[in-house]
């Protein structure tokens, strides 16, 4: 099988799930089913339920899972509202698996929007019925806001520049396209490419990713409901690609363990290693964290 986007850590997550007595699973973010075919073909009888809020990456997954027949169902939403949802204690799941963000698939596709490399329209939602697109943020919000997205999600340093440009720029015509953006960001920063350097357009596509799909709101949330919603044992496995990310799974991991509700499966994040970032650059940013409820 030829899988379009590469998991992150798959054998890491192997590894965790491993002592799983029963075997069902959710990939809260089954994206195009990488991992969830890694867990499917490794623990023989495991199921897994698989979750996206995207509902071209249901589909992906559903033709690259599809060999598992009955083993896998589907399911178009935010993992976010798993516990309400599925009755995880009752369905006695021993293995959750969040690996957010987007896919290479999402990506690389230009009418998406998500890429400052590829010309497309200002979209970048994940889930197509969402209000917002970029180009609704980019032509409507005021200065004060937009500065305030580029600085907060992307860690932007330019970040007042480039919305008072934004400003100037929509006065006569609304921006459409993410090469325009990114010409602009490029213009502000005076973009000089050399080998080794992130594009500074990176950080605002970031921001404005991570505004438009509220990708940190409920993060901490949610992971407060696991221990209630797990039998002992369950483990959960975290992927994060950004520092505010990683951030609140890293702190909401603490606290749970201060409660004594949790117990860390590693004190210190794990990274893709040599011969995976060899084979996949984009897993650089990867940080993976796992629990197991006590
Ligand atoms: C990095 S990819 C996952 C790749 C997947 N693990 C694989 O092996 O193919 C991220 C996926 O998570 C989905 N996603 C991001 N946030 C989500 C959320 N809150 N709820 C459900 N799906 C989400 C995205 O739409 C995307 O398909």
């Amino acid at each position: 099988m030829n899988f379009p986007h590469y998991p992150v850590m798959s054998k890491e997550v192997l590894e965790i799930f491993q002592g799983s007595a029963k075997k069902l699973f959710v990939d809260c973010t089954v994206g195009a089913g990488g991992h969830s075919y890694h867990i499917l073909g490794a623990f023989a009888g495991a199921r897994v339920i698989a979750i996206d809020q995207d509902e071209e990456s249901i589909a992906l997954a559903r033709e690259n899972l599809k060999a598992f027949g009955r083993r896998v169902r589907f399911h178009l939403g935010s993992f976010s509202d798993l516990f309400e949802n599925f009755d995880c204690r009752k369905l006695a799941v021993s293995g959750i698996l969040v690996d957010p963000g987007i896919s290479t698939v999402q990506l690389k596709k230009s009418q998406r929007g998500f890429s400052h490399s590829l010309d497309g329209p200002l979209d970048m939602r994940k889930d197509r019925h969402g209000s917002l697109t970029a180009a609704e943020v980019l032509n409507t919000f005021p200065e004060k806001k937009l500065a305030d997205i580029f600085s907060r999600y992307g860690e932007f340093a330019a970040a007042g520049r480039l919305a008072k440009k934004i400003i100037e720029k929509r006065l006569f015509a609304p921006l459409q396209s993410t090469v325009q953006l990114r010409l602009l960001v490029e213009e502000i920063t005076r973009w000089r490419p050399r080998p080794g350097l992130v594009h500074p357009a990176a950080k605002v596509f970031q921001a404005l990713r991570i505004f438009i799909n509220h990708e940190l709101e409920g993060i901490e949330a949610w992971l407060e409901k696991i221990p209630a919603n797990l039998r002992a044992g369950g483990r959960v496995v975290f992927i994060t690609y950004h520092s505010l990310e990683d951030r609140l799974v890293k702190r909401g991991f603490q606290r749970l363990q201060r409660a004594q509700q949790v117990q860390l499966l590693r004190p210190f994040p794990g990274f893709p290693g040599r011969e995976e970032l060899l084979q996949n650059l984009a897993s650089r940013s990867a940080k993976l964290r796992a629990l197991e409820v006590a």
